[in-house]
């Protein structure tokens, strides 16, 4: 395992959206610190890889991540490609030698993780799927109200996502040979695995859920000014789910998003339930009753906290020190089986029981 003096070689796969907005410049920043060296970007489309590496005095463009793994021993691979390059890539990395931050979702499916982890555990590398909500100061907050035993026992949640015109119109995401799903996969994960977090990580059991397309894949639908417009028969993933799941012990979480729908807002909220008291995110608070009047304890966070920035910090802390990552694999898998047994509860028209 590396020591904490050790300046860690670093690669990135995908250079394309997340990439630019909110991975290459947080490696920069550890650059600067002394703790990183980013030697090599990747990307198949040659300008991105030469752009990014561009950015690092000693990295190189790269068009092709196998042969680019072939060439350096890196430490830590970061893939930020399309979902249905995640699990290839993260394992090919692995069986290198690097601890891999691959972007969430995890991967397609839950075979696909379940390789992933074990091709951690073989080479003894350490995963993490960025799901960098855990890492954003209002809901590390919440965790640690709900970590004091302030909600008493949990017994249900919600956790909705819910954009009035938002389909992503750059990348892979209207794909499903790309990306597996619409909302579900891309802003369901980012939501269910926030509330499952702070939950404590209850063991899903079963699920239930509809998705639909209705706006997607019509020549007429207007996207407002979310990236460059796709052309409407490419699109063939869900624009809106819904779901009920059961967890151990009776607990539920209830989860609704879309990419597009006839609403009155864009909005996001993560609402957990105890018999003490509940959080949630938006309003940002714990609300309970005393007695004879209701509570309201809100929060309004002094300093701002990027998640994305936490998020690399932390995964480059944890291999410095020899520390568990925050977000545990077998944590991403589970929502992955959540994930796979909604959709395959709406294709069915029943509850999915999930092991
Ligand atoms: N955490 C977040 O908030 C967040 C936000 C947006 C996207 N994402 C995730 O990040 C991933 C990428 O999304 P994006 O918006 O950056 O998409 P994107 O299409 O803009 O970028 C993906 C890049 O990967 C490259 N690529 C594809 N296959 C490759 C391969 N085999 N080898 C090397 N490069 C390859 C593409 O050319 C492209 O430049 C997705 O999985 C998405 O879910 C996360």
């Amino acid at each position: 395992m590396a020591k904490a003096s050790k300046k860690f070689k670093v690669g990135l796969i995908g250079a394309g959206g997340i990439a630019n907005a909110c991975h290459l410049s947080n490696w920069l920043e550890l650059e600067g610190e002394g703790r990183v060296e980013v030697v090599g970007i990747c990307d198949i489309v040659r300008e991105r890889a030469i752009k990014g590496a561009d950015m690092f005095p000693g990295a190189k463009p790269w068009f092709n991540y196998q042969k680019m793994l072939g060439e350096i021993d890196f430490d830590i691979i970061d893939v930020c490609t399309q979902n249905r390059w995640h699990a290839p890539i993260t394992i090919d990395a692995l069986k290198a030698g690097a601890h891999v931050l691959v972007e969430k979702p995890m991967a397609m499916n839950t075979r696909e993780c379940e390789a992933m982890i074990r091709a951690a555990k073989a080479k003894g590398r350490t995963l993490m799927v960025a799901q960098h909500m855990r890492f954003e100061a209002p809901h590390e907050k919440l965790k640690e109200v709900v970590e004091r035993g302030e909600l008493g026992e949990i017994y249900a949640a919600s956790a909705t996502m819910l954009r009035r015109r938002g389909v992503p119109g750059w990348g892979k995401f209207h794909i499903k040979r790309e990306s597996l799903g619409g909302p579900l996969i891309d802003i369901g994960v980012h939501v269910m695995d926030l509330c499952v977090w702070l939950m404590g990580c209850p063991k899903p059991v079963a699920a239930s859920g509809k998705v639909y397309r209705i706006f997607g894949d019509r020549p007429d639908f207007f996207n407002g000014d979310w990236g460059v417009p796709y052309p409407p028969r490419q699109f063939d993933v869900e624009d809106y789910a819904t779901a009920l799941i059961r967890f151990e012990k009776g607990i539920t979480m209830q989860v609704t998003v879309c990419w597009a729908a006839n609403i009155p807002e864009t909005s996001h909220n993560v609402q957990i339930l105890g018999d003490k008291a509940g959080i949630a995110t938006n309003p940002l608070g714990v609300y309970g009753a005393d007695h004879s009047s209701l509570t309201s304890r809100k929060f309004d966070l002094l300093l701002p906290q990027e998640g994305h920035r936490m998020e690399i910090r932390h995964f480059t802390e944890c291999l410095e020190q020899n520390k568990p990552v925050r977000v545990q694999p077998r944590e991403s898998l589970r929502i992955q089986k959540i994930i796979d047994a909604i959709y395959e509860s709406s294709k069915k028209n029943r509850e999915i029981v999930i092991r």
